[in-house]
């Protein structure tokens, strides 16, 4: 009988989560146009590429109890998120499990491998050292296990990869400045800081020393500025102005306000955006975010489109969202080559890589067929 309740309940799950996953079938010439298509992917969070199967596998072998024994158990767990605050206690759940350096290498091997075969060449990749340091794990195995990850992808694959260390913006701005410090036997393997989880009260002006002292030990500024925010537009105003950044990761918001937009674009300020899925079905949200996205290249604005946590909404990384996107605004192939061309322009790469990645696309278009 126990059996019997656990299947019906196993079959309510998985028909509830296909119906979720269910009802989108792209063009096939443009999804091999699409996942082709040679592309940076500049916003995506080490510790939401992990997939439901890979966090019950490294928690099985780390000996972590968890309240879940299926993928599609914690996929349910998943649905319940539905905004910001709700998917970082998630997030922060799952990444729990996380005890060893050998864990950061395989996923983020597994985000490679998947991101590679979607056309991604370049990968400059957010992670939370607080997140793991509160757990007991020491600064040198997080480093060790993303340069484990990076060098075991870049022997298998034409893929470059750089990191950007991330502050919690909820957790005390004297914790960010700790790390920043505590990390400088490592400053070389980064390229640069940025700022996530939830924006809180006093965000960004709280960073401000903190991101004046990254800037001086040479590394690159970014922020996430998420969708819809309380305060968003100061709280970009304030992201550019007092901690001086060169992206906005989200900045949706931009397209809002004409002051702001034309700022961003004078100052060549470049979008991560992100039109991205829960796997709870929340009515409009994609036709949102996308036709954010392309109203903002409309607009001029260098932007582009990224995966943010694929392994935990609904396993949709960056060629999956290009065509999403396109799903829903109708972008044609011209915009898609603008989008993949932004990520380029505003990847933290040589002049030199960046021509040869431009040349690459132009490769890649021009002999398409
Ligand atoms: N951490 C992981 N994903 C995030 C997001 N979209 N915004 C802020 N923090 C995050
Ligand atoms: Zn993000």
């Amino acid at each position: 009988m126990k059996n019997i309740l656990s299947c019906l309940r196993k079959l309510t799950l998985l028909t509830c989560l296909s119906s979720t996953l269910a009802g989108f079938s792209p063009d096939p010439e443009l999804e091999r146009f699409v996942m082709g298509l040679p592309k940076a992917e500049l916003h995506l969070h080490m510790e939401g590429t992990m997939e439901p199967e890979l966090f019950l596998k490294i928690a099985a072998r780390n000996g972590m109890e968890v309240p879940y024994s299926e993928p599609d158990e914690v996929r349910e767990r998943l649905r319940t998120a539905h905004d910001l605050p709700s998917f970082i206690e998630i997030y922060e759940e799952l990444i729990g499990v996380v005890k060893y350096p050998e864990d950061i290498r395989d996923i983020t091997l597994h985000y490679y491998r998947k991101a590679y075969s979607q056309g991604v060449r370049h990968v400059e990749m957010y992670f939370d050292p607080q997140l793991h340091l509160e757990r007991g794990m020491g600064l040198d195995q997080v480093f060790e296990g993303l340069a484990m990850g990076k060098a075991a992808a870049e022997s298998e694959m034409e893929l470059t990869i750089g990191f950007i260390m991330a502050f919690l913006r909820d957790r005390p701005a004297e914790t960010a400045m700790q790390v920043l410090e505590d990390a400088k036997p490592w400053h070389k393997q980064l390229m640069g800081v940025g700022l996530d989880n939830p924006e809180v009260v006093n965000f960004p002006e709280k960073f401000k020393e903190v991101y004046a002292k990254a800037k001086g030990y040479g590394l690159r500024l970014t922020s996430h500025c998420d969708v819809g925010q309380k305060n968003t537009i100061e709280n970009h105003w304030g992201v550019i102005r007092t901690l001086g950044v060169e992206r906005i990761d989200h900045g949706l918001n931009v397209l809002d306000d004409p002051e702001l937009l034309a700022e961003v674009k004078a100052r060549g300020i470049g979008l991560t955006g992100v039109p991205s899925l829960f796997y709870r079905e929340i009515p409009g949200r994609l036709e949102y975010r996308a036709g954010a996205v392309k109203g903002l290249l409309d607009a001029g604005v260098e932007i582009s489109i990224h995966s943010d946590d694929p392994g935990m909404k609904r396993g949709l990384y960056v060629g999956d969202l290009m065509l999403r996107a396109q799903s829903v605004t109708g972008m044609t192939r011209a915009d898609l080559v603008a989008l993949a061309k932004n990520s380029f322009r505003t990847a933290w790469i040589s002049d030199t890589e960046r021509a040869y990645y431009l040349a690459m696309i132009d490769d890649y278009v021009a002999s398409f067929d």
